[in-house]
């Protein structure tokens, strides 16, 4: 049997095997997306020529310091293939993600993505999304507002989301509101309402962006499916 952290690092070296020559990649955030930008690093060192688009502060700075030649979202006109972690993956390959507390940045890199591969643990299949709370990026003015709207419509607990005691502070400057729905059934509703609330930067979800997924099991088999 293989531990959490011997199946991140095996999903990790296997993912970079689908990073091409020339490509422009969109590089995930996570303790498993952090075998990846290793595995791209040890390819790039053997000379496979790309440049990565970090999800993430702490991503840029790992990329950095291997010597991986980075670009900022607004120097690029696409990306080929994003390699990111999730939360929770449905069987649609819809995603909850944000655990680290990048969802933001992650999500933008995804949209400019053509394809987003999504590495993961068999842990993080769910039928239904929603037991991991939905991360909402909120700016931090009034945001006790947006969780009392947010819990006015679902009936849920909204928790500011802390980081060595304080609010935490996202690469972008704001605050996160963790939501515990449990079971998101409309996903696309749930999606839509919460981006309107006033102070509500983006949410969590992730529909529609994930084109295929290499799952990690117990027993050390990794499993690519495409959608
Ligand atoms: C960061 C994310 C991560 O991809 C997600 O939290 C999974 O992380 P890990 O691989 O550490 O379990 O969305 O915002």
């Amino acid at each position: 049997m293989f531990s959490s952290d011997d199946i991140k690092k095996k999903l990790g070296y296997a993912a970079a095997d689908y990073v091409q020559n020339g490509m422009t990649i969109g590089a995930g955030t996570g303790t498993t997306a952090y075998w990846f930008l290793q595995a791209l690093a040890a390819r790039i060192k053997d000379g496979l020529e790309v440049v990565a688009v970090p999800t993430s502060a702490q991503t840029a700075r790992v990329l950095r310091e291997q010597g991986v030649p980075l670009k900022d979202l607004n120097e690029v006109d696409s990306i080929d293939l994003v390699i990111d972690g999730a939360d929770e993956i449905d069987p649609a390959f819809n995603l909850i993600k944000g655990g680290g507390a990048a969802h933001l940045q992650e999500k933008m890199v995804a949209a400019a993505a053509k394809k987003m591969l999504v590495l993961a643990d068999e842990s993080k299949l769910v039928a239904v999304l929603g037991k991991f709370p939905l991360p909402v990026e909120v700016i931090p003015y009034g945001y006790r507002q947006v969780a009392k709207k947010i819990r006015e419509k679902y009936g849920i607990e909204t928790i500011l989301r802390l980081r060595d005691g304080k609010p935490l502070i996202t690469d972008h400057g704001h605050n996160i509101l963790d939501c515990h729905f449990q079971k998101i059934e409309h996903l696309h509703a749930v999606h839509a309402w919460l981006n309107q609330v006033p102070g509500v930067v983006d949410n969590g979800l992730f529909l529609g962006y994930a084109t295929a997924t290499l799952i990690g099991y117990k027993d050390g088999a990794l499993v690519y499916t495409e959608k």
